[in-house]
């Protein structure tokens, strides 16, 4: 049946309220405006982002139907819509690429004016939502929502990918494998022989990980409070693991032990502002460089010896891996068909959309690494 120009009913996760339990409801999803796609979801990860949303920590609006980190089918385009069609593979994207704001053209900005991370505005460009639950309106999430059977985007947050890709898996390569594995080998340029030390170790600090390994970092230390994440983190190329629970020394002091000046890249893979700072008093005072991935509360403030600074060490923050991602992101998932890198590590689980409850018992019990929905 040809649902173009339709309102769609589908299921979708809704959560109504923060820190309230997900609710798999039916939804309705208007068709597609000018400038926007509508897709036939088929695979969601459970991103760290997505708890920061559902906790409340973001600035974001509810009820929402929470899920950015996805892969699909275009199921129909609304007018003007050119760069993807009906039936082409995609994958969501939470940063935009409009190739006309500031940051777009600029040789370096990939944080296009476009997004809706900060503060989550919870609406299309339009400034309206798609989806509606017995006749309430129902905001998206980062102008993406994946956690749902269909799904209204922009134009601009969806990238055509490779007809082969496989998508149970490759919705990673949405969201968690660039912004980790892009801030080791594209933002930060990991060295060959240099020392790392990565500071979580979910999903994003695993695929830093990689990076790091395939940058030809000689040493990478691993910190987290999960010791379940340390032989998964070790099989893919961390040298060291630390619990900074069992420590007797604040983390940064064992690092600067261990290392005897401190790493030359710290990366920030969970977004708590004790992380951060222990990150930047990790790495070497003269070139180490400190990258800020993990996304802090929207009031979180982030407090440094000012000093500190001064003797030329680098801190930076760092979005979906400093790619232009409409321009990047196809290219990864073909690197990872032509076995250039490889994902598959990262994806520990896959369950049924209707277990999606299960899915996030199985991360907050931190036993995941990436637990794809299949839908
Ligand atoms: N910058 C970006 O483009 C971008 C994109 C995606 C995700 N993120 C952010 O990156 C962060 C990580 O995302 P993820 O998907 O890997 O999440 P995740 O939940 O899979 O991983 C977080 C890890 O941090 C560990 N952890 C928690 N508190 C800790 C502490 N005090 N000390 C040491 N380890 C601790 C957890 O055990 C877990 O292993 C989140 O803040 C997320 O919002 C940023
Ligand atoms: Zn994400
Ligand atoms: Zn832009």
């Amino acid at each position: 049946m040809d649902t173009a120009g339709k309102t769609i009913t589908c299921r979708a996760a809704i959560a109504w309220a923060e820190k309230s339990r997900l609710s798999i409801e039916e939804v309705q999803v208007e068709p597609p405006k000018p400038g926007e796609v509508r897709i036939r979801m088929l695979s969601s990860g459970i991103c760290g982002s997505d708890d920061h949303v559902l906790k409340g920590e973001l600035s974001v609006k509810f009820p929402l139907i929470p899920g950015h980190e996805g892969a699909g089918i275009v199921e129909s385009v609304g007018d003007g819509v050119c760069s993807v069609k009906q039936g082409d593979k995609v994958l969501t994207l939470i940063i935009p690429q409009c190739r006309e704001c500031d940051a777009c053209l600029h040789s370096q900005g990939n944080f296009c004016d476009k997004q809706d991370v900060l503060p989550c505005s919870g609406v299309m460009l339009d400034g309206t939502c798609r989806f509606s639950c017995r006749g309430q309106k129902i905001y998206h999430s980062f102008r993406t929502s994946t956690f749902t059977e269909y799904t209204v985007v922009p134009e601009i947050a969806v990238v055509k990918i490779d007809d082969d890709a496989p998508m149970d898996k490759v919705c990673l390569i949405s969201c968690g494998v660039p912004t980790g594995y892009g801030a080791a080998v594209n933002s930060a340029k990991v060295t060959p022989g240099s020392t790392c030390v990565v500071f979580g170790l979910g999903g994003v600090g695993s695929a830093v990980v990689m990076g790091c390994k395939a940058s030809g970092a000689s040493r990478i230390i691993g910190v987290d409070i999960n010791e379940q994440k340390f032989p998964r983190a070790r099989a893919l190329g961390v040298t060291d693991c630390l619990n900074p629970n069992k420590l007797k020394k604040p983390v940064q002091e064992v690092v600067m032990e261990m290392t005897g000046v401190g790493a030359d890249f710290a990366f920030e893979a969970i977004g708590k502002v004790e992380t951060m700072v222990a990150a930047w008093n990790s790495c070497n005072n003269s070139y180490g460089v400190c990258l800020i991935v993990g996304l802090a509360p929207v009031d979180a403030q982030l407090c440094l010896e000012a000093a500190k600074i001064l003797s030329g060490k680098t801190l930076k923050g760092v979005c979906l891996g400093d790619y232009k991602t409409r321009d990047c992101i196809p290219q990864i998932v073909t690197d990872y068909l032509q076995d250039k890198i490889n994902i598959d590590p990262l994806v520990t689980h896959q369950l049924p959309f209707n277990q999606l409850h299960k899915a996030l018992e199985l991360y907050h019990a931190g036993k995941t690494i990436r637990c794809v929905l299949l839908f």
